[in-house]
């Protein structure tokens, strides 16, 4: 029996880490230019912080957590999300008594259960952000800035930008009555999944893609017209503040996000074929979530992006990698004394910063296919003749130059300073 990756996951193979390191690497330059500071926390943590921080009645807590006990007998659970962690680890290493705002950001693993399809992994990686402690709509608006910004960075076009606010605590449970006593008379029509959501999470109705419920939707009231005095006026500067910077966005009634612990602002960012792999970055305010977690009030706000997601748009918008303009260089030998003389050179081109390797002991030839197999750019060639000179033939690979070079000359030409 040969083993395959289990159903969801993915090898990320050596020829696609390039693409994924400049997608990384985009990451934490644009996370750095706003000044947000990395974090990682573990892959797995205590269940019950998944079950307080992203509520019992959501998708992710019902059916998709990989959970599992320990040998002690306590019950932990591979992350499935990066933010109640983020949140944890806030309170737990006391970056409550730091000045505020704290931003922070990771690009870590997630796990969750789901169905496997187009985009949908059962483990993928995020990359997300966090701030704590800012009330301001201000943080709303940069939050949104960096993820539109990094998608703009990797070069990602024609994408939209969807937001909404569900209100906080004092007024969204009148939103709710609203909504349910909307869809009372209608909870024959709805489909399976509403008809169950109407009592244990009524916001999600209007997120249903089932089209039995689509015109229902359609009509339905607009939480943004029921928030009270103070999420009405974060709404209003928020909506300011995103004209100020001159991002384009769509107000978005059905945006109110698969988990429990938002307030007030919710973001989506899409691809611009939507449907086939569908939200690419999706984010919002979750005030409540680290007193949920037993810290002090403090606001928070962040998004979470896949990056699986990240790269096949880029992929299928043909997007151009940025050559990497590395040197690797082989050293070629021919005889014993001439193998000990390249791995003693290859060894020092190293000790200088090159990338350099030994070609594997085989026929001249065959070490030269190898060469351009590894997109080696220089081969450099050894052979008794050349220690006896001092003098080494090297080849470049690009235009099939070859030129004689002293070792001395070889290790400052091929040193990374
Ligand atoms: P989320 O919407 O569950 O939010 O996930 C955010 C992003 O992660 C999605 O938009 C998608 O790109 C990616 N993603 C989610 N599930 C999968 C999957 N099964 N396969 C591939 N990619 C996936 C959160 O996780 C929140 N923690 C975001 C957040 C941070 N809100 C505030 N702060």
């Amino acid at each position: 029996m040969v083993f395959q990756s289990p159903r969801g996951t993915t090898d990320i193979l050596p020829h696609d880490q390039p693409q994924w390191r400049s997608v990384e690497e985009t990451a934490r330059a644009v996370a750095s230019q706003f000044g947000y500071e990395e974090i990682t926390t573990p892959i797995f943590e205590d269940t019950a912080l998944f079950a307080r921080g992203i509520g019992s009645s959501t998708d992710i807590l019902e059916k998709e957590t990989y959970t599992f006990h320990d040998r002690g007998g306590d019950s932990m659970t591979l992350r499935p999300e990066g933010t109640a962690p983020v949140c944890r680890a806030y309170l737990q290493h006391g970056m409550h008594n730091l000045p505020q705002p704290v931003r922070l950001f990771y690009l870590v693993p997630n796990f969750r259960y789901e169905r496997p399809q187009s985009g949908r992994y059962r483990a993928f990686n995020q990359f997300g952000i966090e701030v704590f402690g800012e009330n301001d709509p201000y943080i709303d608006a940069e939050v949104i800035e960096v993820a539109w910004r990094y998608l703009a960075e990797l070069g990602l076009r024609d994408l939209s930008l969807t937001i909404n606010s569900i209100g906080d605590p004092s007024c969204r449970p009148s939103y709710i009555d609203h909504l349910k006593s909307y869809y009372q008379p209608h909870i024959a029509k709805v489909c399976e999944d509403c008809s169950r959501r109407i009592n244990s999470n009524p916001l999600r109705l209007l997120d249903c893609k089932n089209e039995p419920c689509q015109q229902l939707i359609e009509n339905a009231p607009k939480s943004i017209e029921m928030l009270c005095g103070p999420c009405e006026d974060h709404w209003n500067s928020l909506i300011t503040n995103l004209d100020e910077i001159g991002l384009q966005y769509e107000v978005e009634n059905r945006l109110v996000r698969g988990l429990d612990y938002y307030t007030r602002t919710v973001f989506e960012i899409s691809p611009p074929d939507e449907g086939r792999m569908s939200v690419i970055a999706g984010g919002g305010r979750y005030d409540g979530l680290l007193e949920e977690l037993g810290g002090t009030h403090t606001p928070g706000i962040g998004f979470g992006m896949g990056i699986e997601r990240v790269i096949e748009n880029i992929r299928r918008q043909n997007i151009p990698q940025n050559e990497h303009n590395q040197r690797t260089i082989m050293i070629a030998h021919i005889g014993s004394a001439a193998k000990l003389e390249a791995i003693k050179l290859s060894s020092q081109i190293r000790s200088k910063g090159g990338t350099s390797l030994v070609a594997p002991s085989r026929g001249l030839r065959s070490q030269l296919r190898y060469a351009s197999h590894i997109k080696a750019t220089e081969v450099v060639i050894i052979g008794d003749e050349e220690i006896q000179n001092g003098s080494f033939p090297v080849r470049n690979l690009g235009n099939s130059e070859q030129k004689n070079f002293s070792k001395s000359d070889i290790l400052e030409m091929f040193s990374v300073s």
